[in-house]
């Protein structure tokens, strides 16, 4: 049985007093029973205060983004092992972008995950291709190096604590939602190549998210797909209601 996950990235996004606002929101409106896990990644500076008024909490927290190194002189940087002391639990690693604006490889994003493990973090590792990627018939190839050049030299235990997430870089943020068959075309992909490395026990229980325009009415659709094991959502993430409405759909 995978977990089921929806996750919020919130980018750069919301205010101090509109992030607690919506922190709180969360706390309250998210039951406790619910059979999918609910990750938020604030703004890493709003971490710190919400780790400490989140104690019991249905609402675990990510980071949007780790430095590749242990420690030492790289100004602006945070460590993994400081997202640990907060008791984040997750950290997304790879988004497109991070790939697009840092210039972010898959070896630094590998590098990432390794910190990120050593620290007791998960990393939501991102995965996909662009539109023209995509129209040129490499969607496959991208993401099958995207995966195996920042992952696939994990060992077994430690590949069992990551998350995919199939972000398709022409669906972020655009309003085009993937089909549903289109993202499970890819998320079943993924799959083969994790069984095919690590064979079907463990490449069974790795959870794969979906993100790119997941919003409250076609959360359900995606979600009922055998591969897809919940969203990483952006922009319907910043509102209660909405965010509220993928988590229960
Ligand atoms: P979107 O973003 O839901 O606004 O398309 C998804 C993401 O970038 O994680």
């Amino acid at each position: 049985m995978r977990t089921k996950i929806v996750a919020g990235n919130w980018k750069m996004n919301l205010h101090v007093q509109e992030a607690r606002d919506l922190f709180e929101g969360l706390i309250k409106n998210v039951p406790s029973s619910s059979d999918r896990k609910v990750i938020i990644a604030p703004p890493s500076i709003y971490l710190s205060e919400f780790s400490l008024n989140n104690k019991n909490s249905s609402v675990a927290l990510a980071a949007q983004n780790c430095s590749e190194h242990e420690n030492g002189a790289f100004t602006g940087e945070i460590s993994a092992s400081m997202l640990h002391e907060l008791g984040v639990l997750y950290c997304i690693v790879g988004h497109s972008e991070r790939r697009q604006y840092q210039k972010e490889s898959n070896l630094q994003l590998k590098n990432k995950v390794n910190c990120l493990l050593l620290n007791n973090v998960a990393p939501i590792y991102c995965c996909g291709e662009s539109l023209e990627e995509r129209e040129n018939g490499e969607a496959f190839n991208v993401v099958q190096r995207q995966i195996s050049e920042a992952l696939f030299h994990l060992s077994d235990s430690k590949i069992l604590n990551v998350v995919i997430a199939y972000e398709p870089i022409w669906a972020i943020g655009t309003g085009i939602t993937a089909s549903a068959e289109q993202a499970q075309e890819m998320h079943t992909f993924i799959r083969a190549n994790l069984i095919t490395k690590y064979g079907e026990e463990i490449g069974s229980k790795i959870s794969i998210l979906y993100g790119g325009s997941c919003k409250p009415d076609n959360a359900k659709e995606l979600f009922s797909k055998d591969d897809i094991d919940g969203g990483l959502i952006g922009g319907a993430s910043l509102q209660l209601d909405s965010f509220m409405g993928i988590i229960l759909s």
